[in-house]
């Protein structure tokens, strides 16, 4: 038995990554899923590849006639919507000093105005349909404690756990269960972003910032997408009927909470 058979899922930034791996399977799992990108094109081609009945569309969470246009087709398409995946986010990182209202602006409005606002057309659709759902939110480690580089992205990740916390509590008398994951460092093309940004801030080569950081890991390497499937592929089953408001680490051992 499947065990996310005949469910309808929405995942936010689907394209490629972490996203991408948890289309994969949900599919696997017997989910119809709907990929949703701001690359539409992309999302289109890894909803194709995933071979079944699945969709790819364009959706941008920063812009709410984007999110509520794609959040209706879905709830059409499937007949309701069972769980989304809130994993559409940004980085970037910069000293204090240097930090542009540019760049705040852009990280919160994807990461956590994305998030909420997603959530929000979502959990009223859910209502809508009255079989209650399953929310589940992308945190980061990034979220469990400041960075001295990365205050921006931290307080945004931040931010997703506390509205997991909030929004848990009040969408679980609507019988939708929302939850958050926290990965650690998990090499995906944000992480080559990412390398990008601390080789010129701290003035290292290419591709050595990604091996310190894999290196550091208790488990001994750097996460795949893959390993944070299970936990996905678990709170959005009946398994995980009684879990509320929670965020978990998935992340090797390099948090501990
Ligand atoms: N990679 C890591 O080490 C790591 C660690 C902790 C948490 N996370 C979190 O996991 C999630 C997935 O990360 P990833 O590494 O796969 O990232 P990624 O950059 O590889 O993929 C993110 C996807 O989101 C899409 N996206 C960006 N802006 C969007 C918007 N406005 N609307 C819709 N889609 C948009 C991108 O096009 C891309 O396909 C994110 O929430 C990230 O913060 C990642």
């Amino acid at each position: 038995m499947r065990r996310l058979e005949g469910k309808v899922a929405l995942i936010t930034g689907g394209a490629r990554g972490i996203g991408r791996a948890f289309a994969e399977a949900y599919a696997r799992e017997g989910a119809r899923v709907a990929v949703a990108d701001i690359d539409g094109p992309a999302a289109e081609a890894t909803a194709a590849a995933l071979g079944g009945d699945h969709i790819g569309l364009r959706m941008d969470v920063t812009d709410q006639a984007s999110i509520d246009a794609a959040v209706a087709r879905v709830d059409d398409w499937g007949g309701g919507i069972d769980v989304l995946l809130n994993n559409a986010a940004v980085f970037d990182l910069a000293p204090i000093v240097e930090i542009t209202r540019e760049s705040y602006e852009r990280v919160f409005a994807v990461n956590v105005a994305g998030t909420l606002f997603t959530l929000q057309a979502v959990a009223r659709v859910m209502i809508a349909r009255g079989r209650g759902g399953r929310i589940i939110n992308m945190a980061s480690q990034a979220g469990r404690r400041g960075e001295a580089l990365v205050a921006v992205y931290c307080a945004s990740k931040a931010a997703i756990i506390s509205i997991t916390q909030s929004a848990g509590l009040d969408l679980i008398k609507h019988r939708i269960n929302v939850n958050g994951i926290s990965p650690g460092v998990v090499d995906t093309p944000m992480w080559d972003e990412v390398d990008a940004l601390f080789a010129r801030y701290e003035n290292k080569p290419i591709g050595q910032k990604k091996r310190e950081v894999g290196a550091a890991v208790p488990y001994g390497r750097m996460g795949r997408p893959e390993d944070l499937t299970g936990m996905a592929v678990f709170l959005a089953s009946d398994e995980a009927d009684y879990i509320v408001a929670q965020t978990f680490n998935v992340d090797g051992g390099q948090w501990m909470s």
